[in-house]
């Protein structure tokens, strides 16, 4: 053999061994991968199932705080919105729990025949009524609701007050009005009560804020934009609320729902996934202190069983900002609007 032969040899032996190296270590690094990769998403399912698990159990086996724990006998809850839809069933409800009732609301003829049917049902009752715009924003009804509040121990306060648009509608062609009274209500209304409220419960170290949020909060919704930017305000500036204020033994917690009969959401016949404002609220206060289908969102519960399921799979499988959500919640819309224009039309040449 030559010298060059020999050479050779050397460097294709070398050559062979660096292949079989590599190889064995490719080998090896491909296994870390999968095994790393596998373990990743073994993780992931596991606390996606942890999660559904804790989502069924909040929604159909765990019950919530009992009311009775925000406030002795002889307390109040002030329910604002108290005279029609849910704001009713939280008055009728609440009193039924044994509390006094605060109803304020904008039509008296409603809420003293409100107050006069809670002291028929319930005739140790005591009840206040308050008739106030919050459209109008006017400092003498607060000056008024402050004049009321400091003297009763509220343990329990509704948010429950809110307007959404006639229909749905184009942000470019909403009524200034009603995109005025949109925030003025939903906002500014919310935020001016439970100022007037939390003092009081601070003082006494115990009591309930419940505020209705909706799913339209949860989700960006085309065509009822200033109404879902509303209610996603009340997400956030409720939970916070929530980390401020459970220092104090209060208990904040945003209530989700999805569409329920009454007359905003112009839905008279219930289903399964369209609740009445009866057994709505009826699940709002026997979940409190439970996330129900809302398990992202602390201080928040989606209390209803299929809204609860509904959230969940918004949340969790989906993803609030899938634009598969974002094209089906948009034609929908523009859906019902065709629809609420064409009955405009019938009824204005009836
Ligand atoms: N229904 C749904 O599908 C649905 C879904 C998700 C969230 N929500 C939320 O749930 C809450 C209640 O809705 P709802 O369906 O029960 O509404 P609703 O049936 O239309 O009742 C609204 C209540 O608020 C009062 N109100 C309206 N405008 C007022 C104002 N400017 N000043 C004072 N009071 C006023 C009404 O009193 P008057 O009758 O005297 O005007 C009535 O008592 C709202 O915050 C809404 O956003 C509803």
């Amino acid at each position: 053999m030559t010298f060059q032969q020999e050479t050779m040899e050397h460097v294709n032996n070398y050559l062979d061994k660096l292949t079989d190296f590599r190889a064995a270590d490719m080998s090896q690094s491909q296994t870390a991968l999968v095994f790393g990769l596998g373990l990743v998403g073994g993780v992931w399912l596991l606390t996606q199932l942890l999660t559904f698990v804790r989502v069924l159990l909040s929604l159909f086996v765990i019950p919530g705080r009992s009311l009775r724990s925000f406030g002795p006998k002889g307390s109040w809850a002030l329910i604002t919105g108290a005279s029609d839809g849910l704001g009713k069933e939280f008055a009728l409800q609440i009193a039924r729990a044994g509390f006094n009732v605060l109803l304020v609301s904008r039509t008296e003829s409603k809420l003293v025949s409100l107050a006069d049917e809670i002291k028929s049902k319930n005739p140790s009752t005591q009840t206040k009524i308050l008739a106030m715009d919050f459209a109008a924003n006017k400092d003498s009804d607060y000056e008024q609701l402050k004049s009321l509040v400091d003297n009763l121990d509220i343990a329990i306060l509704v948010n429950n007050v809110g307007k959404s648009h006639s229909i749905p509608v184009p942000f470019s062609e909403t009524p200034d009005d009603e995109m005025k009274d949109i925030i003025t209500i939903n906002c500014t209304g919310t935020l001016r009560v439970t100022k007037l409220v939390t003092p009081g419960m601070i003082q006494r170290k115990r009591g309930l804020i419940l505020t209705m949020g909706s799913f339209g909060g949860l989700l960006p919704t085309p065509l009822l934009a200033t109404y879902s930017g509303s209610k996603a305000f009340l997400q956030y500036w409720s939970s916070a609320l929530g980390s401020e204020l459970e220092p104090y033994g209060i208990t904040v917690q945003l209530l989700q729902a999805h569409l329920i009969t009454s007359a905003m959401s112009k839905i008279r016949r219930p289903s399964l996934t369209v609740p009445t404002p009866k057994a709505w609220v009826k699940t709002a206060l026997n979940k409190i202190g439970r996330r129900g289908g809302s398990p992202h969102f602390y201080y928040t519960s989606s209390p209803y069983f299929s809204h609860g399921l509904m959230a969940w799979f918004i949340t969790c499988v989906v993803g609030v900002w899938s634009n598969w959500l974002k094209n089906y919640n948009l034609n929908m819309h523009v859906g019902i609007r065709k629809r609420a224009l064409r009955k405009l039309e019938r009824s204005k040449t009836k």
